[in-house]
Parts: C-alpha cells; structure tokens; sequence
C-alpha cells in the first residue's frame, strides 16, 4: 500500500450513493479492520460495522452538532479505556480511511458527540467506549470536478478549488518550525522525494475535525515533535482524534515506504519549546 499517494488521494465525502458494498468487500474491510496499524498495539478495540439505519438510530449522538452524514455502511471503533485511547483510535480510525480509499470507497469522519449515549442507543454489548465513527460507501458524483468542502467554522462553510494536493491545507513550509516554536525551517535543503518532505506533506493532507488542522510540528536534530495548538472550535474528543490521525499518515509515509524507521513517543522531550499558551506536545518522532 502506497500510504503517500493514498493520504494526497483522501477526501472527505458527504454525499453517498444508497448502493452498498459488496459482502466480499465488506469481508476485505472487516479483515483489513481486524489488523490495522495502532499507536498502542497492546490496547484492545472492536469494530462494529453499521448500515445506513444507524443513522436514524445515532441521529442527535453524532456529526456536528448532531447531524449525521447518510451513508450506506459506517464503521464505529470500541475501545478499552486508556488516557491515550482517543489518540489510538484516531491512528487506528485513519488506517481504515486510507485502505477504505484504496479500494475505491469514499469516507467521512464523523464527530462522536455522545458516546454513551451511542452506545445505548446501539445497545452495544460491551464494556468497550464508542471512540471513532467513519463513513463510507460510494461517492456521489461530486459537484463540479475537484472541489472540496472547506470549512472554517460551522457557519463558514465554502467550496474550494483543490490545487495539487495541499489547498486548502497547510503548506509544510507554515506547519514545520525548526528547533522552538515559530522559528521557520529551510525546506530549500530537502529533496522534494525524500521521505521527511513526503511524510510531512502526507501529515499536511490529514483530515481535521472542522478542518482545523489545530498543530504543527517542531524539528529538533533527529526529532519531530508534534505541538497542539488550543482550538476552541475543536471538540476535545476530536483533538485527540486528530493527533493520532496526523500521527498515521507521518509515520506511515516516513517508516512503511523509506528506510526511516521509528515511532510515535507520547510524550513530551525534556526541552522548552516555547510553546504558545495553551499548546502542549503531544509527542515526539525519533527518526
Ligand atoms: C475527528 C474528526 C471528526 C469529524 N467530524 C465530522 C462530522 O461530524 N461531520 C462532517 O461532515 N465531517 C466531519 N469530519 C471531516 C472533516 O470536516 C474533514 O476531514 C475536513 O473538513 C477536511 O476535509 P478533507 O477530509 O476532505 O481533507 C471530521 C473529521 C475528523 C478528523
């Protein structure tokens, strides 16, 4: 699996055709489910694989502000009760979107609002917290060639033109500081190849909640820290869903298709960063 050209490739999709998949692709999933990539290999979770009634059911417990996005099939992730937990099923969650889009099947992320009362109102049987819900089936044919969705807040929604595949996210050369916060970094000295550029411009392409995209990241010698920044727009659940998925797609790129290898540490480096109030790291990348 070529995760850099999957995480350029990656949209999110609100609009689903009412065709289901295939039992054999569901089967293809499930598996693919059952042995996906974690940050924390020890710590359990369960995938609970939806159809398009739980919508009606989840209505009010998810989606932002508890509008759920109509699909044909979803996908919702348990877990065991961990302070990292939320990170795992971000990075565990995103694994899936990426082998989801690989198949050819659009997805979305949707916000858990409520997870207990998800978890009623699934009457799951399981001492297990719902932690990530995605989205996916077929895509709609999407409005007008490559546009996307870009929101700024929930009343600022627009479409946006896609060129190449940073717009609208950050550019690596806003995200990446060198050393302490704020202090730019001189990416003329990267090969646009290598394997750091590609895993940071993957990390850029992650998906956000709100499209926030509320991090950056710190190089230090041979250690990439990511900071979090504090977003009020930003549910805290879904902050910690998106540093595990910003998490995967760097670490995926960087370790599976280079000679790089290594792996999320989360927790800080014993170092001053001069962060922004209110922004902490919430881990680091030894490479
Ligand atoms: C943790 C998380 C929660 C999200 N929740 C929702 C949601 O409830 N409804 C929705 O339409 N999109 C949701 N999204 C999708 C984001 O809005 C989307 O990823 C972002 O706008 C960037 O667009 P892109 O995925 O096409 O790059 C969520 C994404 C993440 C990472």
């Amino acid at each position: 699996m070529n995760y850099y050209d999957l995480a350029i490739k990656r949209k999110s999709t609100r609009s689903f055709k009412s065709k289901k998949v295939s039992d054999e692709t569901i089967r293809v999933v499930l598996n693919e489910a059952f042995s996906c990539e974690k940050l924390l290999p020890d710590l359990q979770v369960e995938w609970k694989l939806l159809d398009e009634t739980a919508d009606k059911w989840i209505s009010g417990c998810a989606g932002y502000h508890g509008y759920m996005i109509d699909a044909p099939h979803y996908l919702l992730l348990l877990t065991q009760e961990d302070p990292h937990s939320l990170e795992n099923a971000g990075y565990a969650g995103e694994d899936i979107v990426l082998k989801l889009t690989q198949l050819g099947l659009a997805t979305c992320w949707i916000t858990i609002l409520d997870p207990e009362g998800l978890r009623m109102m699934l009457r799951l049987d399981t001492d297990k917290m719902p932690a990530a819900l995605i989205a996916f089936g077929y895509e709609k044919t999407s409005i007008g060639g490559n546009v996307r969705m870009d929101i700024k807040s929930p009343s600022n929604i627009q479409m946006k033109q896609r060129t190449g595949h940073i717009a609208p996210k950050l550019y690596v050369k806003d995200s990446v500081y060198r050393e302490r916060w704020g202090q730019p970094c001189d990416l003329s000295a990267w090969e646009p190849d290598s394997s750091l550029y590609q895993a940071f411009i993957a990390a850029c392409c992650a998906p956000s909640a709100l499209n926030r995209q509320p991090y950056r990241f710190i190089m230090d010698k041979n250690i990439v820290c990511l900071a979090v920044l504090p977003d009020e727009l930003t549910a805290p659940s879904d902050a910690h869903l998106n540093v595990g998925i910003v998490m995967h797609h760097f670490a995926m790129v960087i370790s599976h298709q280079n000679t790089l290898h290594g792996q999320w540490i989360l927790s800080p480096p014993d170092k001053d960063y001069r962060l922004p109030d209110g922004a902490y790291i919430a881990g680091y990348f030894q490479i």
